[in-house]
């Protein structure tokens, strides 16, 4: 056998890989289509800059597809003149983990397979992201480049006639010129969390009368929590559930929020068995975090982390500033103004607090929808959240609800939820949303939910760091009390169109501050239901999803 670069024809070129959010994200069926993954391949390879002698990173969720691609990658990446593929033991790879590597060896970038929370398995979804030298998800100038040259590439190239990748154990391969090394995916993500938390006041905490249950929904954070949780800080066995990666996550959907997250949810919130309990997704970088009979919602876990920073020895030293995705509540922004500290609103997705990141503006940031990080990489890092929280909690020795009541009697509470109707049909998402923008300019000043609408806009975000402009982000409408409702269709859905709608109201220092978040927003519930005409337009009496 010997290793030759094939050039191979395209009769037509794909017009469908435009990535969204987060990367190309497609049913496991389209990317089985011949040449799919290849001609998406070989416009970012075509695209990244440094690729000729560069360093690049692949691996993934382990979802159905994985091998496959990391195969099939690596042949193109040899092809393409690419010097060293770093990949990992049976290709298992966190987001957070991959992007610590790219950083670490300073590669030009890397390829994350994954669909995030989507589903797994050949009738689930499959995703391929591109990150750039940062380690974060590539700007928006790459990506749109990316589809751009897949809308008229005529061909790719390949190596042929080399042995199939072998990822059972760490080791050194070559395909043709191409150096892959296969490394533990583990081993440098625990380092750096070592660096970060206090791993010896976590472990008292966890070898104590602690129990807690970490539900890894049968995809990537398994290794890794087993190896910190139980291995390192003590955690009893079995502390870790559904803790072996499986390529259909268990015929599970790996979204830790109540809804999908819903037996580890039940553990804490119907019994007192529990002191903790946490939830990752399928490529590790989300997390939900729980106490005994109490749901922290992720706006409010970004503004605790954002408070008690000084407890945990990587922020010791302070904090340069925060930043919050523009769907996620303020509480962050109340914190940051105690603190004296910048508090930046950003577009939803990670790509933006980038460069933020980079420039030393922020320390910490967050989005709504459980995701939440810092300036160690730049992804969100769902393991790494689970820590921060556990290093609060040895620290402070109080159960969670405890904690967050302190945090809403100090800085009063943000009741907030977000509604999501998945799988409309485009017409009628597209629909309603377009109404709703055109009638935006006549609705200030009008009445709504018993307030008044005092701003209505389609968000719009100017990088400080760049000056580039973002625009068409999410309907909002922003009440005279503080309280808002805002609008956004999905980037990130694979079957028609995902509305999402944020609601959210402040009830200061003094007022009512333990209602139930879905009774505190009745008003603007009913409010937003009727003006949107949601229900009439989606055909849907409720949402699919309510977190
Ligand atoms: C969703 C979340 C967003 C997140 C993204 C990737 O995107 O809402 O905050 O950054 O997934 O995890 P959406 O489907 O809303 O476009
Ligand atoms: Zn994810």
């Amino acid at each position: 056998m010997s290793a030759t670069v094939q050039q191979i024809s395209l009769a037509t070129p794909f017009s469908d890989q435009k990535p969204g959010t987060s990367g190309l994200r497609k049913s496991s069926r389209q990317f089985e289509i011949p040449h799919y993954l290849e001609s998406f391949i070989e416009a970012s390879l075509r695209v990244l800059p440094g690729v000729a002698g560069g360093t690049l990173v692949v691996g993934g969720d382990g979802r159905y597809g994985n091998r496959r691609a990391i195969g099939v990658i690596a042949r193109m990446a040899a092809a393409h003149g690419v010097a060293r593929l770093i990949t990992t033991t049976d290709g298992i790879l966190s987001t957070p983990a991959a992007s610590n590597l790219i950083r670490q060896h300073g590669a030009i970038g890397g390829v994350i397979l994954s669909a995030s929370h989507n589903p797994g398995g050949p009738d689930g979804d499959f995703g391929v992201k591109i990150n750039g030298a940062n380690g974060g998800p590539a700007p928006e100038s790459i990506t749109d480049a990316i589809h751009a040259v897949t809308r008229s590439l005529d061909g790719y190239r390949i190596l042929d006639g080399v042995a199939d990748l072998n990822l059972e154990q760490p080791g050194s391969q070559r395909l043709g010129e191409l150096a892959v090394e296969v490394i533990d995916g583990v081993d440098a993500y625990v380092a750096l969390m070592q660096k970060l938390f206090d791993f010896d006041a976590i472990g008292d905490l966890l070898r104590g009368d602690f129990p807690m249950a970490f539900d890894a929904m049968h995809a990537v954070t398994g290794p890794y929590a087993r190896r910190i949780l139980e291995d390192l800080l003590g955690a009893p066995a079995g502390s870790v559930r559904n803790g072996t990666p499986l390529e259909d996550f268990g015929g599970g959907h790996p979204d830790p929020n109540l809804t999908y997250a819903h037996d580890l949810a039940e553990l804490l919130l119907g019994s007192d068995t529990y002191r903790f309990g946490a939830a990752c997704d399928g490529d590790g970088d989300r997390n939900m975090i729980l106490g005994t009979r109490c749901f922290v919602n992720p706006s409010d876990s970004l503004a605790v982390l954002t408070a008690n920073a000084s407890l945990v020895p990587g922020y010791a030293e302070g904090l340069a500033g925060v930043a919050r995705s523009m769907p996620t509540s303020a509480a962050v922004d109340v914190v940051a103004k105690e603190l004296g500290i910048p508090c930046f609103e950003t577009p939803t997705g990670w790509k933006f607090f980038g460069n933020l990141l980079d420039a030393g503006r922020i320390t910490l940031c967050g989005e709504e929808s459980f995701g939440t990080g810092s300036n160690h990489i730049r992804e969100k890092d769902g393991l790494w959240a689970v820590l921060f929280w556990l290093n609060i909690l040895a620290r402070r020795r109080e159960p969670v609800s405890r904690i967050m009541a302190e945090h809403w009697s100090r800085f009063g509470r943000h009741y907030y939820s977000r509604h999501d109707y998945e799988a409309i049909p485009t017409e009628a998402a597209h629909g309603l949303y377009d109404r709703m923008k055109a009638m935006q300019p006549a609705l200030v000043g009008q009445a709504f939910a018993g307030r008044m609408i005092a701003t209505a806009d389609d968000f719009a975000y100017t990088d400080p760091v760049e000056g580039s402009l973002t625009a068409g982000q999410g309907l909002r409408l922003l009440l005279d009390d503080g309280s808002r409702a805002v609008l956004r269709l999905s980037g990130t859905g694979t079957q028609g169109a995902t509305l999402r709608v944020y609601l959210e109201s402040y009830v200061p220092p003094g007022g009512d501050l333990s209602q139930d978040p879905q009774a505190a927003l009745a008003e603007l519930i009913g409010a937003i239901d009727a003006l949107a005409e949601i229900r009439q337009r989606t055909g849907m009496d409720r949402p699919t999803v309510i977190t």
